[in-house]
């Protein structure tokens, strides 16, 4: 790798600036999963044992350049608190006064976490000036933010090239594992995308079908591919507009020898609700006043066959509504097939993005997963062969 770790740097004394990516779920003013979270205490630990001083920077939700104070990353400090045993302190800005007050009054073991980079505007733009306001706080920079990789703002990309840089024991850990599990996968390969919208993930189905064998195309997204054949698709989530779109992928698959696998069969129901009565009609037989909510079994049963043939799964996004039951049997039973294969040694399989996480966790299957990246953006861009900006900035 071309990049320095933790390694590398000498931290006696020092303040490191840490981008870290604590941007996880929030209900009722508490962190519902931390992973993320605990993935970076090895980070902020051996930068302690080291002697040096984190100071954590990161992003919360997409306040636009404004303090939203919904927003605020305060909420996550009873989390955090917790993964590290120890207290954290707050800076109520990440730049400015309030931010070199707290760092100038840090002790040896203390951790200190700034407020929202994203209140201000100049982060996502990647604005020089803010990306000196924060480097000045500090005197090294540690990337450990792989999931906030793929975007070039002023955190994660400009302030890399302001000091001396690199990456965190996450960052490295994901690379690592993405590299050996998919840089040059065991063929066939398949993935499952799956979501809500085409829209968001079109540059990654136009270039996935190039790499990948078979491509499973999973919830709201499917129903695009659908109605793009001329299928009905009644009340269901469905981007009409993409049509043209969604015709492009189907023709470069052919062209590129990937078979799409798309349901064949699929349940409806009138509400969108846990419980819901439903039917399970083929794919082209969604009644009008409906709307699909899951694969239905057939497609399902496809799903696994298609997993039995594979060496590699690369998974993003669930099948169907998982977040209400009975609407995620399709993700669960193909999760828990893609578990069962790849603790029999069969296939190695690698999931990735907050939803995908929460459907594998609730399907009982993530355990068995050859690797769960935290990453989902971040991810898919990596597979695409992209160049993700926050690790390109720490190479140079
Ligand atoms: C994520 O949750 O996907 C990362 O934290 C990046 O957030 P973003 O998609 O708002 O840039
Ligand atoms: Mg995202």
């Amino acid at each position: 790798m071309a990049w320095k770790t933790l390694d590398d740097m000498e931290l006696a004394g020092k303040v490191a600036l840490v981008r870290v990516d604590i941007n996880v779920p929030v209900e009722d003013g508490r962190v519902t999963d931390a992973t993320r979270i605990e993935r970076i205490v090895p980070t902020v630990k051996d930068i302690l044992a080291k002697g040096g001083k984190p100071v954590l920077l990161a992003h919360f939700g997409r306040p636009k350049g404004e303090v939203v104070p919904e927003m605020s990353l305060k909420v996550t400090l009873p989390a955090l608190e917790a993964a590290f045993g120890r207290g954290v302190i707050f800076a109520e800005d990440c730049i400015g006064l309030p931010a070199k007050q707290a760092v100038a009054a840090l002790s040896e073991g203390d951790i200190l976490l700034l407020e929202n980079t994203r209140f201000h505007a100049g982060e996502e733009k990647n604005d020089p000036a803010l990306a000196a306001a924060l480097a000045a706080l500090g005197d090294v920079y540690v990337n450990d933010a792989f999931s906030a990789a793929h975007r070039a703002h002023a955190s994660t990309e400009g302030i890399a090239r302001l000091l001396p840089s690199c990456a965190g024991r996450n960052m490295e850990a994901e690379l690592k594992a993405l590299e050996s599990a998919l840089a040059t996968p065991e063929r066939p390969v398949v993935a499952v995308v799956g979501g809500a919208k085409v829209s968001t993930k079109l540059d990654l189905l136009g270039n996935l079908v190039a790499k990948v064998d078979y491509l499973v195309i999973g919830g709201g997204m499917a129903n695009t591919f659908l109605a793009a054949q001329g299928i009905n698709v009644g009340k269901s989530l469905c981007e009409h507009d993409m049509a043209g779109t969604a015709r492009d992928i189907l023709d470069k698959a052919k062209a590129a020898g990937c078979e799409i696998v798309l349901p064949v069969d699929v349940v409806c129901a009138r509400e969108f609700r846990a419980g819901a009565e439903n039917v399970t009609v083929a794919a082209d037989a969604c009644p009008a006043d409906a709307m699909i909510l899951d694969a239905g079994p057939e497609t399902v049963k496809r799903i696994e066959e298609v997993f039995g043939k594979c060496k590699t799964l690369i998974w993003n996004g669930p099948l169907g509504a998982f977040e209400i039951d009975p609407f995620d049997a399709a993700t669960n039973a193909a999760a828990k097939k893609a578990a069962e294969l790849t603790k029999s040694g069969a296939l190695v399989s690698v999931a990735g993005g907050g939803d995908t996480v929460a459907a594998l966790n609730g399907a009982g299957a993530s355990e068995a997963f050859s690797y769960i990246s935290t990453a989902g953006g971040a991810f898919l861009e990596w597979m695409e062969g992209k160049t993700l900006p926050g690790v390109a900035a720490l190479e140079s």
